[in-house]
């Protein structure tokens, strides 16, 4: 085990723990944003620089600072290492920049972007972001490409974390998409035009931190702070068929797979389960789904009273009972 201060907060963590890890394990506040590294995805991180901290002394044996602020997320902390984040100007200050680094050819379509009030980089520059860009030149445009009838590629909204590539490689037997081009043309495409189609193709959608891939099947339905979340499972024989079901009514407006509160799928699940079981007969409700934080459903929402919940008929926690009595606060400052 190794010891770190990270922002004033002594640590103990398993040698080769990177830095980012070790602050998940004092949580709260002090935890760096993340926008491309992703638990369950090997060799995810080092890409959008959004975790980025000071690293004040390297280590115990050889206490000099490192230069440069370093990827929280791909880098390792070595014993007495002493790690600044919120309370290091220099990296609040750098954060802004990457925040407008993102935002330059991000079109400001949230409006009407099905990931709007779920999307990290809303979130993102919500929290670290300045209200105005210098950037003058040409925004970058791309043909369309239709990458298959269930998913929807925005390649404008995409912030190239690679993401929804290392899911395709590592969790679906064959992967047709990559990043194509170099520098400011690198682009998500699947190079002669082909669509993405598996069973776990979906997952896809699950993984981007942005609006770039959406769910078709929800396209446009509905936005997300309209919709009550509900953990439900079935018996599947492909994926663990624990699920969350994104409900208005009785209605299963979209099914997704659950995350914890970093905003990574805990389980990926299968094409059947997200697509078409949209019938909340063909599901055992469990619950109310907490939603920690990565969403607008955690600001403000469902906090105690609950009104304006729709009483479904025999969904468990929906009666007026239930509602009364449940510990419902899906709120953040609960
Ligand atoms: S499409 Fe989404 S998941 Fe894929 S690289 Fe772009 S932002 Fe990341
Ligand atoms: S989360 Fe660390 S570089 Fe993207």
């Amino acid at each position: 085990m190794v010891k770190i201060t990270f922002d004033g907060i002594e640590v103990e963590v398993e040698e080769g723990t990177t830095i980012l890890n070790a602050a998940r394990k004092i949580g709260g506040e002090v935890v760096p944003p993340a926008m491309c590294y992703y638990t369950p995805l090997k060799g995810s991180g080092g890409k959008c620089r959004a975790c980025l901290v000071k690293v004040a002394a390297g280590s115990a044996k050889d206490p000099r600072p490192m230069p440069k602020l370093v990827a929280s997320c791909v880098t390792p902390v070595q014993d007495g290492m002493v790690v600044e984040n919120t309370t290091n100007p220099d990296v609040l200050a750098a954060r802004k920049g990457v925040v407008e680094m993102l935002l330059i050819n991000h079109p400001l379509d949230c409006p009407i972007c099905d990931q709007a009030g779920e999307c990290d980089l809303q979130n993102f520059s919500y929290e670290h972001g300045t209200s105005a860009t210098r950037y003058e030149e040409e925004r970058r445009t791309f043909e369309k490409i239709d990458i298959g009838p269930l998913i929807q590629l925005h390649m404008t909204r995409c912030i190239l974390c690679y993401r929804c590539v290392y899911t395709a490689d590592q969790i679906t037997e064959k992967r047709v998409h990559g990043v194509l081009g170099r520098g400011d043309a690198s682009e998500i495409g699947t190079y002669i035009e082909n669509v993405i189609d598996n069973e776990f193709s979906g997952n896809v959608i699950d993984v981007c931190p942005v609006g770039a891939l959406t769910d078709k099947t929800f396209r446009f339905k509905n936005r997300v702070w309209f919709t009550k979340p509900m953990d439900a499972h079935r018996d599947c024989p492909t994926c663990s068929g624990k699920v969350v079901l994104w409900m208005r009514g009785n209605d299963v407006l979209r099914v997704t797979g659950r995350k914890d509160k970093y905003g990574e799928v805990q389980e990926f699940i299968c094409n059947t389960c997200r697509f078409d079981k949209k019938d909340v007969n063909e599901w055992t409700i469990e619950g109310p789904r907490h939603i920690d934080q990565g969403s607008v459903i955690s600001a403000n929402h469902y906090e105690l009273p609950v009104l304006n919940v729709p009483v479904v008929p025999n969904l468990p926690g929906s009666t007026e009972e239930d509602i009364k009595s449940t510990p419902f606060n899906l709120g953040r400052h609960a």
